[in-house]
């Protein structure tokens, strides 16, 4: 990861020194009458609501016309709100495009990949390169920036919002010159893109830059290295758009901090956060629920990403839900608890404000059925009476403020380059999820009750015991030295099938797989396995394997066996090994086992790292353990309530809500950054 900005937290307006959680939510108050804004403000007071995000889609609104702009309102809000002493984490409102900018300009609209014109009508219609709209994007930014730069309500910036939620990739004649330009910058030479690109294959070559389009709807498969520079290009052309932005607002508001929402959560990959996180001056994300068996797991393990492309340091949950959204096929309302148990574990990863969409639910609109602080019924709510509630929880969590995380001894590794080149298409199996292994390890450390990090590839993966790298399947000659290192320095390393096989461009290390990692694995494979829908094999370990297979040969004397397939073709054969280096080890498990089947693995491969549980033996698997300093959260993992007791004798507990108990370690007591060693059973 390149070097953080310095981190600048948000400008509190009053008592900046006070320490206190954000809490909050995208307010648009511009769905509603004036006469409700107050109303708003009392509401919000009542609530402990101390931040909202404001102006997010009000470009229309603010310059209704080209050469007409509007502040009265915002104006009026922003006092209002500063009356009420409730900071203001200020939209630049270049979100979503005006119509009068798209229909004056339609070359702003984004092309989807088969020449479709994404029409006005939705929102965030526009090219992340079209000089046009970054020009009318940064005049509004630049309106902004002068007006409210020295509001005493500011407290932040909030760049555009969720860059890339709906305009990620963009096929048009903008995008193609944009891309052939960072081609340019990457390759320098067309003969150096003809030979990473392979281009040698089905004719391809190209003898002018002119020639190169995006990955266009083509006849067949477009080539798969021009289709990873394009993901990698499309997260860098966003990437931009946030610089520009930030860097007019650094000029015109030097002291105040710039954030923009990720979206760490689920199948969203289009932008590369772990290149972006240090472009902001602090991290903010937002995170909705996955339903499903592993909800919970994935919150975690998105909350604790977050925490680490923040660095450890404190960050913003932006947006999550008090209840259901609108935009799954169903949208299951929260269980009684479930919305404190929800941004407490985001408390937990370091979050320091928990915030929503929205404040008050629209009346009207595409989101008018996503669920919010207030919902239709009002005040007299369930929903409400819970958002109170959590409002006065987070209050009481105000001396958790700016701690950061603590490092856990475990980590899981997430590539985004390996994300982006494992599910390209014309691959072995089209049914492989890159980011579902890494959750399904996750799901087996919860499990065990043992703590990991889910860190970028860029982390300083040295600091930890024991690293899972799921599907690590580019693997650059500078990273296999590095992993090479990390091992014979005494490091743990697991990976899987389809890792370590092709370098930066896509190119295939050749020799047998896992290419990249053959030697460090002492194994060798001639040819993938992969499985047929519904096809199953066990293990001699009582694994059930899925999805994928390896013919699995060692090739190195000290290569260890842990399990065999026990039917199939590869009955008898190794599908489960580990190799020790130097003073550490690199394992490899071939099929996917999903997250029982893990557990069972992990629990050999975290023993033998010296890696254990910190929790005692009857919470193990049932809550999870996230520490915060001196600050240890236990939330549970199921809907039922946990009375997660506290750790130690000596432990006080700081709040006890549905299903998380907080607890403080007192000073020198053993929650620190340090190594943490394994709890005995006794049940405290
Ligand atoms: C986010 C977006 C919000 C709202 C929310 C609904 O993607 O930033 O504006 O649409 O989803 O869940």
């Amino acid at each position: 990861m390149g070097e953080h900005r310095a981190h600048r937290w948000l400008r509190w307006p009053s008592e900046p020194d006070r320490a206190r959680l954000g809490f909050g939510a995208d307010y648009n108050p511009e769905q509603w009458p004036r006469e409700v804004w107050r109303e708003d403000a009392r509401a919000m007071r009542a609530a402990g609501v101390n931040i909202v995000s404001l102006a997010i889609f009000s470009w229309a609104r603010l310059q209704p016309r080209a050469e007409e702009w509007d502040f009265a309102w915002l104006d009026e809000v922003m006092d209002l709100l500063h009356a009420y002493d409730i900071a203001v984490d200020l939209a630049t409102a270049t979100a979503s495009p005006p119509p009068w900018l798209a229909s004056t300009y339609p070359q702003i609209l984004p092309v989807d990949r088969d020449g479709r014109v994404r029409w006005p009508g939705g929102r965030q219609h526009w090219r992340p390169t079209s000089p046009i709209f970054r020009r009318h994007a940064l005049r509004l930014t630049r309106r902004l920036a002068r007006r409210y730069g020295a509001h005493p309500a500011l407290a932040a910036w909030h760049l555009s919002n969720e860059l890339g939620c709906h305009n990620v990739y963009d096929y048009s004649d903008d995008a193609a010159a944009a891309f052939r330009a960072w081609l340019r910058t990457r390759y320098g030479t067309l003969a150096a893109l003809n030979r990473a690109w392979a281009t040698s294959f089905w004719s391809q070559h190209y003898s002018d830059w002119g020639q190169i389009l995006p990955p266009r709807l083509a006849t067949s498969y477009p080539n798969p290295t021009q289709q990873l520079d394009f993901k990698r290009f499309s997260s860098d052309a966003l990437k931009e758009h946030l610089r520009a932005e930030r860097d007019l607002l650094a000029e015109l508001t030097p002291d105040i901090p710039v954030t923009t929402n990720f979206m760490v959560m689920g199948e969203t990959n289009g932008m590369n956060y772990a290149d972006w996180a240090t472009e902001v001056d602090f991290v903010a994300n937002d995170h909705y629920l996955t339903p499903g068996p592993q909800a919970y797991d994935e919150l975690s393990f998105s909350a604790n990403l977050t925490g680490n492309l923040a660095g450890g340091r404190p960050w913003f949950l932006m947006e999550h839900s008090t209840s259901a959204v609108n935009w799954q096929p169903v949208n299951l309302a929260k269980r009684p608890g479930q919305l404190a148990r929800d941004s407490l574990t985001h408390v937990a990863h370091g979050a320091d404000a928990v915030c929503f969409f929205q404040w008050r639910q629209s009346a009207a609109g595409a989101e008018k059925y996503h669920s919010a602080m207030i919902p239709h019924a009002g005040e007299d709510s369930d929903v409400f009476r819970a958002v109170t509630d959590l409002g006065a929880t987070l209050r009481a969590l105000a001396p958790v403020a700016g701690t950061p995380r603590s490092r856990a001894r475990a980590a899981i590794v997430l590539d985004w380059d390996s994300w982006w080149a494992a599910e390209l298409d014309s691959g072995p199996t089209d049914r492989l999820r890159y980011r579902q292994e890494a959750l399904d390890w996750y799901s087996a450390f919860l499990d065990l009750g043992i703590r990991a990090d889910v860190v970028p590839a860029s982390a300083p993966l040295e600091q930890y015991d024991l690293l899972v790298a799921p599907i690590l399947h580019v693997v650059p000659g500078a990273l296999a030295d590095r992993l090479r290192r990390y091992v014979t320095g005494g490091g743990h390393l697991v990976t899987t099938y389809f890792s370590g096989i092709v370098d930066e461009h896509n190119h295939v290390w050749l020799g047998g797989y896992p290419g990249a990692l053959r030697d460090l694995l002492g194994i060798r494979i001639q040819e993938f396995a992969p499985l047929a829908d519904g096809q199953t094999v066990g293990l001699d370990n009582g694994t059930t394997g899925t999805l994928w297979t390896d013919h699995i040969a060692l090739t190195e004397p000290g290569t260890e066996i842990l399990a065999r397939y026990r039917n199939g073709d590869l009955a008898g054969r190794p599908a489960l090994t580990r190799r020790v280096v130097g003073a550490g080890s690199a394992a490899y498990v071939s099929t996917r086992l999903g997250p029982a089947g893990l557990s069972t693995v992990l629990a050999e491969l975290a023993d033998r790292a010296g890696v254990h549980s910190e929790l005692p033996g009857e919470l193990r698997g049932r809550v999870e353990l996230a520490v915060r300093g001196p600050y240890r959260f236990l939330i549970s993992r199921t809907d039922q309530p946990v009375d997660a007791a506290p750790l130690g004798p000596a432990d006080t507990v700081l709040l006890r809500a549905t299903g998380v108990t907080v607890v403080r370690t007192p000073a020198g007591g053993r929650a620190s950054h340090e190594a943490h060693p394994p709890q005995s059973g006794s049940g405290v």
